[in-house]
């Protein structure tokens, strides 16, 4: 069901509406090739989503919004009376599709919100213009909390990102990338330093091809190369995104953040993450209760699909960490900044 939109994707367009179908930059194939697959069924987006098509917390929630877009547009045509009743096996399936960004569902309650106002009548033009309005809100979210961590950082310094925390995991911008760009821009940063992330690589192949679409000088590196970087002492900032943030300001992000984070403190380097208010989740006291997912231990045995280990070898392959409150020196998002994490200035940031 490939089909070609108008224009390549650019980091911008991990998320498309167009002409009454959702456009997924498939993210697993670049930047080798860009191309963008089109969705008219929802449980095709939460397929999209387990597989990786669209990834990154943001993103994520964006592609279910619309996915419950398609899921009302489906049900109301099938059979008018009782379209509400008949998508929520689709909105199942799309809040099973990955468990540890807290945006997924997040997003999803924020439809369910609207479709217990909506009557009988078709759904889709207003399902669409809140879909629209969370994307459009993600995208600005991730402009004002750009601008916020820029200020932060005092330059010009290197700074070290892992994963891809840009334009191409949120609804536009970027969080962590979205930091990078307005301090770049401000002349603060000279370098970026990107881990390649394993086993998908966001590093080399994201977080690369958008710094160099935009002209900021980066430098990838192996996951394991960041304590050496560090250091040499030229490194300011390790600035990442999130897929959720706990009541008392622990982070889940992608593997090998919390190892960052020993490393950044060890340095006396600063720790900073960047990511909108639709990545906190007050319901949970602790990182303790964020549910980790683990993926095929086959993305870990291979690489490039090359068989890399020998048949029959174990693997773990937990896909993010928990790094805790106390190594995390600034939370920042579109409501403002909170300095050395705690639940008290938590609360005080989401009340
Ligand atoms: O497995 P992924 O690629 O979805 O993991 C993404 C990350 O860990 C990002 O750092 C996080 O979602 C923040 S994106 C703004």
């Amino acid at each position: 069901m490939k089909t070609t939109i108008p224009t390549v994707p650019t980091p911008d367009d991990a998320a498309v509406w167009y002409e009454g179908r959702l456009y997924l930059a498939d993210q697993r194939i670049l930047p080798e090739r860009t191309e963008f697959i089109a969705y008219d069924v929802a449980a095709d987006v939460a397929d999209a989503i387990r597989a990786m098509v669209v990834r990154g917390a943001p993103a994520i929630g964006v592609a279910a919004a619309y996915g419950v877009v398609l899921a009302g547009r489906s049900a109301y045509a099938a059979a008018a009376e009782g379209w509400k009743a008949a998508i929520e096996s689709d909105l199942e399936r799309l809040a099973a599709s990955r468990p540890t960004a807290v945006n997924l569902f997040w997003a999803i309650r924020r439809m369910r919100s609207l479709i217990d106002t909506l009557d009988a009548s078709d759904p889709t033009d207003r399902l669409l213009q809140e879909a629209l309005a969370i994307h459009d809100e993600d995208r600005a979210a991730n402009r004002r909390l750009g601008d916020l961590g820029a200020e932060l950082i005092v330059g010009p310094t290197n700074v070290i990102t892992h994963c891809n925390a840009g334009a191409a995991a949120t609804g536009g911008y970027g969080t962590a990338l979205g930091v990078v760009r307005s301090a770049y821009a401000a002349g603060k940063i000279r370098r970026v330093y990107a881990d390649e992330t394993r086993p998908w690589m966001q590093g080399s192949r994201l977080t690369a091809w958008e710094l160099m679409h935009d002209g900021i000088p980066v430098t990838l590196q192996a996951d394991g190369a960041a304590a050496s970087l560090m250091a040499t002492g030229g490194v300011g900032w390790v600035i990442v995104g999130s897929d959720r943030i706990a009541a008392n300001g622990d982070v889940a992000n992608k593997i090998g953040t919390y190892g960052l984070a020993v490393m950044a403190k060890y340095h006396g380097i600063k720790f900073m993450v960047a990511a909108p208010t639709s990545t906190i989740d007050m319901e949970i006291a602790s990182g303790a209760e964020i549910p980790i997912e683990e993926r095929d231990p086959e993305e870990l045995l291979s690489c490039g699909g090359r068989r890399l280990a020998p048949a029959g070898c174990d693997a773990r392959n937990p896909v993010f960490d928990v790094t805790p409150a106390a190594l995390v020196d600034a939370i920042v998002t579109e409501r403002g900044v909170v300095l050395n994490p705690t639940t008290e200035k938590m609360r005080a940031l989401m009340v």
